[in-house]
């Protein structure tokens, strides 16, 4: 399992010392969460902190967005060092383009699903796609509770992948802790997000090691 601690959760005034934390985890992935107040009700952070982040770890910058027009900046974030940049199937008229450009910048290339969206919408670009991210909550917020739905369609997004031939991560994101996560595991997810589950715990390193465990 690869695991993607969600910086959302940590201590912003201590961006450094939390990012050295998950260094020294078998964390594979650190994800990213920008948001812009548009696509979600909430505002995160942006590019400075990216920048910040990315010069305290050599580890895979997994950059969800939940913004509205990702293709105006989507060049910027492979500055800022995204390493797999995400965007909502929701938020791009013209997915095709917009994955292309990801890839053509050097960057993997992720697609987001709300939890009311059908993993059907994406038959035609499955192939393409480096990532598909299922949405377990509805984006916006950490520390929200699991939509049990979420695991049933890992499982038949993971059966659509072998239909077409495809071979995306299958990332889940939102109320993911040892229970969820052990569901999502044996429904074939590859990467868990998990932001609060693994800030809110004692030892994040050892809740991290927990989850790749899974
Ligand atoms: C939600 C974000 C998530 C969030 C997950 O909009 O996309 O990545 O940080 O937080 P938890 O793990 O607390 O649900
Ligand atoms: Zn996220």
């Amino acid at each position: 399992m690869i695991v993607s601690p969600s910086v959302l959760s940590c201590d912003f005034a201590n961006i450094q010392r939390d990012t050295e934390m998950l260094n020294t985890s078998v964390a594979e992935w650190l994800h990213i969460d920008v948001m812009d107040g548009v696509f979600v009700p909430n505002i995160s952070f942006g590019f400075p902190v990216l920048q910040a982040i990315r010069k305290h770890t050599q580890k895979v910058l997994d950059v969800h967005l939940m913004i509205a027009n990702p293709d105006a900046y989507l060049e910027e974030f492979k500055k800022a060092g995204a390493d797999i940049l995400t965007v909502h199937y929701e938020s791009c008229t013209h997915l095709h383009r917009t994955i292309s450009r990801i890839q053509e910048l050097g960057m993997k290339a992720g697609v987001a699903l709300n939890p009311h969206t059908p993993i059907e919408v994406l038959t035609e670009i499955a192939n393409q796609l480096d990532l598909v991210l299922i949405m377990s909550v509805n984006p916006g917020f950490g520390g929200q509770k699991f939509i049990e739905a979420a695991t049933d369609k890992v499982a038949r997004l993971k059966a659509l992948r072998e239909r077409h031939q495809a071979n995306f991560i299958i990332e889940v994101d939102g109320g993911v802790n040892l229970g969820t996560g052990a569901k999502l595991a044996e429904a074939g997810a590859d990467a868990l997000v998990a932001g609060s589950f693994v800030f809110g715990s004692a030892d994040p390193v050892q809740t991290i090691a927990e989850l790749k465990a899974l």
